[in-house]
Order: structure tokens, then C-alpha cells, then sequence
């Protein structure tokens, strides 16, 4: 029996990868993901805000006060330069130390900064770049086209600008969601990854202010997850890669069903440490060893909806036999 299966054009010994969060931003993590079964690793986002942050923090200390001018400027590439220096060093290492695939991960909100990072991580060794695109409808100036054409234009821009796979990374906040990843899928980018973790904000009552709610998924988020995939891995001309509210293996077994080419965990991994790839992976061997399947490619979709199904139908009659009780 094997697990191997092609994501974005690579090949991965385990369906399993380790998504993008404070735990792949160290080569000894990413090395022990690795060891653990891990199929690949997605690197902590690179984020433009923690740019500008490092920008703001360190002028700050150099700049002279009320005239910044042209220092201000040279100690702003500077810092920038840094940054973005010390992700590209986790980039290099990784890629030494590692034979599995390494993903780069981006999060910016400028156009030229996507293409700018994108070409650098390229450069810098990546196997793929997944594009951790955020962009949330938050404003009320803000249309549904707005935010489409936003995704068009970055995406067009880099496929003309890099050669490595990409995947977006989305959120669920799309008035035609599926509509629009079909239209995504069609952009010519390798995979699409569904979906990303908006940070949650909670209400501290007794300090009266907003604060952050608990970064980790819970169980439940899985359903949603599971719906979508179900949808539309046939309908993409692209990779799936579900996300969101894994916990065990079975779940794992149950986006595979679903269609997803590939499964990406965080939440699992920061409450039941790094080797907790190794029991994900064992059970989803076991699973298969249990039905007689050889490779995931027998069994990968069995549950997701034909090209031409009608999601409306189907999700009409889940719903019937729920409350109507009808068979
Ligand atoms: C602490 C933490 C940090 C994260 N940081 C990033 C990040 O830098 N970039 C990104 O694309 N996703 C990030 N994520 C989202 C995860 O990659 C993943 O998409 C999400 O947590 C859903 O998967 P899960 O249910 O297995 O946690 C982060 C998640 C957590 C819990």
C-alpha cells in the first residue's frame, strides 16, 4: 500500500502537509514534520503588516526626529530588506535540510509586494508558493467585483512573473463562492487551498474591549470544509487542498472521499505536538488497509459530487432527510 499522491505537480509520499503557522517557521519543526511523514510543509506567511512593523519599530530608533527625508527611506529598505532576509534564510535552510517539497507561503495587501515576494521566494528555492490571499469584503465601499477583480489581477500578474506552481489560499467570504473558485480554478493556477483562518475577535466584558479569540480551530469547522470540497473538487480545473477543522485521521479519510487532493493541518498539531503527523498518517494507512485500498488515487472523490450534479439538489435532499426524516 502506498500514500503517494501529486499535489500542484509535485510528488508527496503522504496526502498529509503541515499548513502555514507559527510551527513551520523553524527548520528543526519543519525536519522533525518531515520525520514524522509529513508530505510537505506550507512556511509561515511572510506578511507585509510585520514589514511595515519592523520598518515603523526600527526608524523609529534610527530615524532623526520630524526629518526623515532620504535616510528615512534608505533605513526603511533596510529593515524591509531584513525581514524579508530572514525569511528567505528559513527558505534556504529548509530547502538544505528537507527532501520533501517546501511551499512558501505570502500574505500582502500591495500589488507590487505579491509580485515583488513571490519572485524573491522563487528565487530563494520554493517548490511552490501558496497565496495566502486575505482579502476580506470588510468595507462597504467594498463590491463582490472589487474583490474578484482584485484576486484576477494579482494572479494574472504572477503567472506571468514566476514559473512555480501556485495555490490561493481562500477564505469562505464569496458572495458566489463556487462559482468563483471555478473561475479561479481557470486562472491557470495549480491548486486552490479552502480554507484559510480568519482570526477570530471576542468582546473581554470585563475590560470592555475587543479582544482575540482562540486561534486554534475547533472539530465542528470541519463540516463546512467537508460541504465545499464535496462540491467542488470535480468542478475545478485545479488541485484541492482542504483545510480547517482536521483532528484525526478519519477526518483526513473523509476530505479524501470528499475529493481533496491533499489535507493541510495546524490546530491538531499545536494541541497534540509535531508528531502528531505520525498518528494522522497510521490512521489513515490503517483505514485504507481495512478497505482493501492499495493507493488513495482508488478511493480519492468516491463521495464528491459529479461535475454536472446540481450542489442545490443534493444539499436540498440532506436536508429533507434530516428534518423530514424521508429516505
Ligand atoms: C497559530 C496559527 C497561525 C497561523 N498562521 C498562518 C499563516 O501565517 N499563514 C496562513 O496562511 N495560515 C496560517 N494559519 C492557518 C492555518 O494554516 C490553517 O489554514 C488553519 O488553521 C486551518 O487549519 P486547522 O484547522 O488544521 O488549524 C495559522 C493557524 C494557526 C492556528
Amino acid at each position: 500500500m502506498n500514500t503517494n499522491i501529486e499535489y500542484l505537480g509535485l510528488k508527496l509520499k503522504s496526502p498529509l502537509i503541515a499548513g502555514s503557522c507559527g510551527l513551520t517557521a523553524n527548520t528543526d519543526n519543519l525536519c522533525r514534520l518531515e520525520e514524522a511523514g509529513a508530505g510537505a510543509v506550507v512556511l509561515k506567511s511572510i506578511f507585509e503588516e510585520q514589514i511595515i512593523y519592523d520598518i515603523k519599530r526600527n526608524t523609529h530608533v534610527y530615524a532623526p526626529v520630524g526629518n526623515y527625508g532620504d535616510s528615512y527611506e534608505y533605513i526603511a529598505q533596510h529593515v524591509a530588506d531584513d525581514s524579508v532576509s530572514k525569511h528567505f534564510a528559513l527558505i534556504r535552510e529548509a530547502k538544505k535540510r528537507l527532501s520533501i517539497p517546501v511551499i512558501g507561503s505570502i500574505n500582502c495587501f500591495s500589488y507590487e509586494n505579491w509580485l515583488t515576494y513571490a519572485r524573491q521566494f522563487q528565487d530563494a528555492g520554493c517548490d511552490a508558493l501558496e497565496l495566502n490571499m486575505a482579502i476580506m469584503p470588510f468595507e462597504t465601499s467594498l463590491s463582490t467585483d472589487d474583490v474578484e477583480r482584485t484576486f484576477s489581477n494579482i494572479i494574472q500578474s504572477l503567472k506571468k512573473s514566476i514559473d512555480i506552481p501556485i495555490s490561493i489560499k481562500v477564505g469562505h467570504y464569496f458572495t458566489d463562492l463556487a462559482k468563483f473558485m471555478q473561475q479561479l480554478s481557470w486562472t491557470g493556477i495549480q491548486g486552490i487551498t479552502m480554507f484559510n483562518k480568519s482570526l477570530q475577535i471576542d468582546v473581554d466584558i470585563e475590560e470592555l474591549k475587543l479582544c482575540n479569540a482562540d486561534s486554534l480551530t475547533y472539530p465542528g469547522e470541519l463540516y463546512n470544509t467537508l460541504r465545499w470540497t464535496a462540491i467542488l473538487s470535480k468542478k475545478l480545473r485545479c488541485d484541492l487542498c482542504a483545510t480547517t477543522g482536521v483532528t484525526d485521521g478519519n477526518d483526513v479519510v473523509k476530505l479524501l472521499l470528499a475529493g481533496a487532493t491533499a489535507v493541510q493541518v495546524a490546530s491538531c498539531l499545536y494541541r497534540n505536538g509535531l508528531d502528531y503527523m505520525k498518528t494522522l498518517n497510521s490512521q489513515l494507512q490503517q483505514w485504507m488497509e481495512r478497505k482493501g485500498y492499495e493507493s488513495i488515487d482508488q478511493f480519492k472523490g468516491k463521495l464528491s459530487m459529479r461535475p454536472n450534479d446540481k450542489a442545490s439538489m443534493l444539499m436540498r435532499t440532506q436536508f429533507m432527510n434530516y428534518f423530514a426524516e424521508i429516505k
